[in-house]
């Protein structure tokens, strides 16, 4: 949008909506969960339920008028329009003039999705036909390394979105009953981060003959990942030759070209597409091929198919009882109209221990944005900063600040089953019983505090009344699981998929772009320059700042070449 177009776009903070919730927000400051969490009739319309997933909003700082309002919010922002636009295929990723489908990565067969008037379904399908095949091969043995040896383990080199899902997804399934019975025998191990530590605890114990390496990229030329995959390149064939290549690196990526150059057998390239953004992969073969090494296709089709359960239930759902649109109009509510920039996520199942890092991503990359997607500066923030650790260990590090400094809206996720149950004689309860109390407990501790009388009636010291006082009215939502499984997984990640595109929406800004990566990156490539010329033409640090200049010298005098 040129400049004189963007000026005429109409801020959705200029509506009546908005300043309806602005005006809305003294009443609810007035308000205490304590009072809220006692009207029945509120109860019931907040616990909400979708295949099994029970979200209960009721600990929100919100009443049925700040939904209604919030619906207008949503009407005025065009809500309903831009859900169908994304389902549609439509270019809402308007600065890369894109479509936005990860949906159509977890589609049945029959259904029709389209981008540039073309279904994407079959083609989706084309490749996980592939990587069964391909995991299967490599799974019964059939598909062997170099020197005949079946593959058992799989190095995935790849960061960000090209890492974070996969493993979020890994450490999910790790455990499970039945995928781990599937698993068995055979080990996934990531590689990410540049930094050579990473490469040699990513291969720690690894022997070249049984790994078969999966370079996973979007682009096929992140600067970390490409450095990592010629690390690995150069450490198999220094043990197994230069042949050895195309049987023991494969890779992810929407660029094939590149895939070719580095010298992978482009039969053992798996696709995906420009709509897919890196963030939102997980569900194509970024994650689906080495989840499906480990764990075997149908266990990952079941986790497809729990996402899809929810991307239905999110495009035909009324707002009412549409899980991620109710939550994402109330983390809007909470960021923007209340004021808490932050999120804690807190899965008690350690299952769920990378759920957290993951939204990261997908949270933050997302929807940290300045501007609209007409390209006009925003007069309110958007984006949450988002954090989390499992329960109970998040309790025992940084819920202090939770329970008495700043409010921090909190998501608690439980599961109702355990992974591992363990039932040991003699105990009160259960270890994952003694886990879900504190889940339970959490939540209400946040929300109705402890007064001065009643520390009184207690007999605690006055001196210390101040100090045990707990204010309450901190929001939080929960969130029960069944269980941890792979259909349950992928309904957890399209519930936070789409909520984080639920606020995106409603601050009007383009979730799907990441220009923000960007000045790093090129910043990064000059230093890369210097390095390399001062160690190897003794060039002299120039054209920096005093400060880099400074520390950047005193590296390349003191680092070992
Ligand atoms: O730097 C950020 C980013 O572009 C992410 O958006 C992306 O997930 C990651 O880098 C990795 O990119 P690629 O898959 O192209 O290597």
């Amino acid at each position: 949008m040129d400049s004189e177009a963007a000026s005429k776009a109409v801020l959705i903070s200029n509506s009546e909506a908005w300043q309806d919730l602005k005006n809305h927000v003294t009443e609810i400051n007035n308000t205490h969960l304590r009072d809220l969490l006692s009207d029945e009739e509120r109860l019931k319309s907040f616990i909400i339920e979708h295949d099994g997933v029970v979200v209960d909003f009721s600990r929100q700082r919100a009443t049925k008028e700040t939904l209604t309002k919030l619906f207008s919010l949503a009407k005025e922002a065009k809500l309903k329009e831009k859900i169908d636009k994304l389902f549609a295929g439509d270019h809402i990723n308007a600065t890369e003039n894109r479509s936005v489908l990860h949906v159509a990565l977890r589609a049945p067969r029959d259904v029709v999705i389209t981008s540039e008037g073309k279904n994407v379904v079959p083609d989706v399908w084309n490749v996980l036909d592939k990587i069964k095949v391909f995991s299967n091969k490599i799974r019964e043995g059939s598909l062997v390394g170099a020197t005949g040896k079946p593959l058992t383990d799989v190095v995935a080199i790849g960061i960000g979105g090209s890492f974070l899902g996969p493993l979020f997804v890994h450490t999910a399934l790790k455990t499970e009953p039945k995928a781990s019975e599937l698993a068995k025998g055979r080990k996934l191990h990531f590689l990410a981060n540049v930094d050579p530590i990473d490469v040699v605890r990513a291969l720690d114990g690894l022997k070249q003959e049984t790994t078969l390496v999966v370079v996973v990229s979007k682009t096929f030329t992140t600067a970390e990942t490409m450095l990592n995959a010629r690390t690995l390149r150069t450490w198999i064939t220094a043990a197994l030759g230069q042949g050895a290549v195309s049987k023991h690196m494969v890779a992810v990526s929407t660029n094939l070209k590149l895939v070719k150059d580095f010298g992978i057998n482009p039969e053992n390239a798996f696709t995906f597409w420009d709509w897919v953004g890196g963030r939102y992969s997980v569900c194509s073969a970024v994650g689906v091929l080495p989840l499906s090494i480990q764990y075997g296709f149908d266990t990952v089709n079941r986790f497809l198919q729990g996402a899809w359960s929810v991307d239905e239930h999110f495009r035909t759902t009324p707002f009412d009882k549409n899980l991620p649109v109710l939550l994402g109009l109330l983390s809007v509510w909470n960021v923007t109209f209340l004021g808490f920039p932050a999120r804690a996520i807190l899965p008690y199942c350690q299952a769920l221990e990378k759920l957290a890092p993951h939204i990261q991503q997908v949270s933050m990359e997302s929807n940290g944005k300045g501007v609209s997607i007409e390209g006009v500066q925003l007069p309110y923030e958007t984006g949450e900063i988002d954090f989390g650790e499992p329960g109970t260990n998040g309790q025992h590090s940084f819920y202090q600040l939770i329970h008495q400094g700043r409010v921090i809206p909190c998501d608690f996720i439980g599961v109702i089953e355990s992974q591992q149950p363990i039932y040991l004689k003699g105990e009160v309860v259960s270890n994952h019983d003694e886990l879900m109390s504190n889940f339970f407990a959490q939540a209400d501790a946040l929300a109705y505090g402890k007064t001065s009388d009643e520390l009184r009636a207690e007999g605690v010291p006055e001196k210390l009344i101040p100090h045990k006082t707990f204010k309450g009215n901190r929001p939080s939502v929960s969130i029960l699981l069944k269980n941890v499984t792979p259909f349950t997984v992928g309904q957890l990640l399209a519930i936070y998929e789409h909520r984080v595109a639920v606020q995106g929406f409603l601050w009007g800004i383009n979730s799907f772009d990441q220009w923000g990566v960007e000045l790093g990156k090129v910043l990064a490539s000059r230093v890369r320059a210097q390095i390399n010329a001062s160690h190897t033409k003794g060039k002299a640090v120039e054209g920096f700042n005093y400060s880099t200049t400074t520390l950047l010298t005193r590296y390349l005098k003191e680092s070992i070449q």
